[in-house]
């Protein structure tokens, strides 16, 4: 299936590790210019695997609550890469605390989580939107989870960021409509990344040493109870639901959360 993304310039903020990184690379293969974005340094070996694919590319390391630094980027990518085309916004953080009930975290334990996943996502579309709109040409895809659809337990700030995504994400589709600019959201259920190992890591911190899953036999156990399908989605399964919804394609897909979960999350 040819998507046709050729030449177009993508965007993946969070680009450095887990969902974003394989992001990044699947943008290439599709023969799309990729900027690489994201605090953490190895941007520069995800620009290096992008540029393998003989793809213009450009990494940045920037925090996305900064948002003065962000807006500089999206002028460098302009300048550097061309018309952005495509934004992709995978950043996300847990707050590194089990919360089941949510009294054992502190409200001192929200803001960050916030700041980095809620206002990370509106300083991204605030930093790239205006030369897309100009263009009337382009899409958006936010990351949210499946966590902010079911009031999950596991960590209550990071569902409700999830949940504030998603909101964020249907005032985008219908504001970027008339200028021709879609907007979704990706619901992953549980994909090994680095981040799913730190869930597990505190979700499973209180239990006794002998009783402690490993990380295999937690998530096993874990999406086998709670989705249909009983499996681990890859981040190349990830990245090929993004490219999609980026592509022609989708041309009337907007506004949407679209999970891919294994059959966790189900709505009509
Ligand atoms: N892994 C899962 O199973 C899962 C499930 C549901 C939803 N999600 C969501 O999918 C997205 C991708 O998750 P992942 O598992 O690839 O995460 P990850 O932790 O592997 O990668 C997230 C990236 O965001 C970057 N980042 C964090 N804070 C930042 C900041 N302030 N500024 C710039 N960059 C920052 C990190 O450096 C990292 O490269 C996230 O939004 C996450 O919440 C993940």
């Amino acid at each position: 299936m040819n998507l046709e993304l050729t030449g177009q310039v993508a965007v993946i903020v969070g680009g450095a590790n887990g969902m974003g990184r394989m992001i990044s690379k699947t943008f290439a293969e599709e023969g799309a210019h990729v900027a690489v974005i994201d605090r953490d340094a190895s941007v520069e070996d995800v620009a290096r695997e992008v540029a393998a694919h003989g793809v213009r590319t450009l990494a940045e390391q920037v925090d996305v609550t900064d948002f003065e630094a962000l807006k500089e980027t999206a002028a460098r990518v302009e300048d550097e890469l061309g018309p952005v085309r495509h934004v992709v916004f995978t950043v996300g953080i847990d707050s590194g605390k089990g919360g089941f009930p949510f009294w054992n975290l502190e409200p001192s334990d929200w803001p960050l989580v916030h700041n980095v996943n809620v206002l990370g996502a509106v300083n991204t579309a605030h930093a790239f939107y205006a030369p897309m709109i100009a263009r009337r040409q382009g899409t958006f895809c936010f990351f949210s989870s499946v966590a902010g659809q079911i009031g999950s337990q596991t960590d209550p700030p990071y569902s409700v960021s999830k949940a504030a995504v998603l909101s964020f994400m249907q005032i985008a589709a219908k504001d970027f409509a008339p200028y021709n600019i879609r907007a979704n959201a990706i619901c992953p259920g549980m994909v090994d990344t680095p981040l799913q190992r730190r869930i597990h890591k505190f979700s499973t911190a209180n239990l006794p040493e002998d009783e402690r899953p490993t990380y295999e036999e937690w998530y096993t156990e874990k999406i086998g109870r709670l989705a249909v399908l009983g499996e681990l989605t890859s981040p190349e399964e990830i990245a090929a639901t993004v490219v999609f919804l980026a592509s022609d394609l989708a041309r009337t897909v907007t506004g949407q959360a679209v999970n891919v979960d294994s059959g966790w999350v189900m709505h009509w």
